[in-house]
């Protein structure tokens, strides 16, 4: 049978709980804060899971889930509180202080009996998933080490960092020409990265794909990646134009979130090419994914992008709201600025 810890100062509130539960699962009990730690403390079965009051003389129960809070056993085991407190002040401070449900009194017998159950079945799946999501992490990482040490892998690694510096330096020739000779530059600045060998394996992984140096050249365009940010947005398809005219340059797709947004706003205009890199014996194509935005939506795509990667953020729906907002609203001001700055070339002539 599993466990079941009862904290509560009152003998009658604990014998009543015993009373009710011991058909199912082994109960002990604490008649404060401080023996519910040491019980928690012994060597042995953990208890599956903590009935606790919440006023209690001396170490009351908010004190117990602070401390359970700190050695990590909040993780372990979920706290029930079960309470005549009626202030949804204080159960919410609970909630916020991590436990798992708030039981109020006086309370019906079948009632305790299923939310205990359904909070520890609850409890039981989501640290089975959090277990997996970490071995999948471990077993990631440990595949991502095995490639770095493959030689073939390295010299992959080595072509598509070629592929970024051609493009840097055909887009900064770019950048010269025009501050030489219109007096402006078409790009504020290059963010370039190279795909880490644990998000090549997850992406490939993840899509069904093998783990092998051919299948990252056949199957992954983003292992090189180039983001071009510009002030305005006729720059972007100026640039993109240029570049993609190039000789060498092979434009393989493109996707045009500027005018076709993705609905949370998002807006840029991506570029698959295969770009022309030169070895010391032979001439390769490697694949490069060219991203274009102004400096406004780059700026909106990185706070967006932390919304995408917290775990738990409160209010989502009112956040991506605004964030479809703040998008719109970039693009009246980027195109206004736009029409600003045409206004000041026109006059300058
Ligand atoms: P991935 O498999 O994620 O690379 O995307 P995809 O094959 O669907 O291609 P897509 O062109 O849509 O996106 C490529 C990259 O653009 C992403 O990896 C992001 O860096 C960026 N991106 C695309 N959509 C969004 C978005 O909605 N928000 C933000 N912040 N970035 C985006
Ligand atoms: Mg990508």
């Amino acid at each position: 049978m599993q466990k079941i810890l009862v904290v509560d100062d009152a003998e009658i509130n604990r014998e009543l709980l015993r009373d009710m539960l011991e058909d199912e699962y082994t109960v002990e009990m604490a008649a404060d804060g401080e023996q519910a730690l040491q019980k928690l403390n012994e060597p042995g079965r953990q208890a599956a899971a903590l009935l606790l009051d919440l006023h209690m003389p001396g170490m009351d129960g908010f004190a117990v889930i602070a401390a359970m809070k700190e050695n990590g056993w909040l993780k372990k085991i979920p706290v029930l509180v079960i309470s005549s407190e009626q202030t949804a002040e204080v159960e919410n401070q609970c909630f916020e202080l991590g436990v798992s449900d708030f039981i109020h009194r006086p309370f019906e017998s079948s009632i305790v009996k299923n939310r205990i159950r359904n909070t520890m079945e609850l409890f039981a799946c989501k640290n089975q998933l959090e277990e997996k999501v970490e071995e999948q992490y471990r077993i990631i990482q440990m595949q991502a080490e095995k490639l770095r040490e493959a030689k073939p892998f390295n010299k992959l690694m080595m072509e598509y960092n070629s592929a970024i510096m051609e493009i840097e330096t055909r887009l900064k020739i770019l950048n010269a020409e025009f501050s030489q000779e219109y007096n402006r530059n078409p790009f504020e600045s290059i963010k370039s990265r190279l795909k880490s060998a644990a998000s090549i394996y997850e992406k490939l992984e993840r899509k069904g794909y093998p783990v092998t140096v051919e299948s990252i050249r056949e199957n992954l365009n983003d292992v090189a990646g180039v983001r071009v940010i510009c002030s305005f947005p006729d720059d972007i398809y100026r640039l993109a134009k240029l570049l993609t005219g190039q000789e060498g340059m092979i434009l393989l797709r493109e996707k045009d979130y500027i005018k076709h947004p993705k609905k949370n706003g998002y807006r840029s205009l991506h570029l698959i090419l295969n770009v022309p890199i030169f070895l010391s014996s032979e001439k390769k194509y490697i694949k490069a994914e060219v991203q274009f935005r102004t400096i406004a939506m780059d700026f909106w795509a990185s706070l967006e992008h932390k919304l995408k990667y917290k775990k738990s953020v409160d209010n989502t729906d009112e956040i991506v709201g605004q964030l479809r907002a703040c998008a719109d609203s970039i693009e009246l001001l980027d195109y206004q600025m736009q029409e600003i700055r045409n206004k000041i070339d026109r006059s300058k002539v």
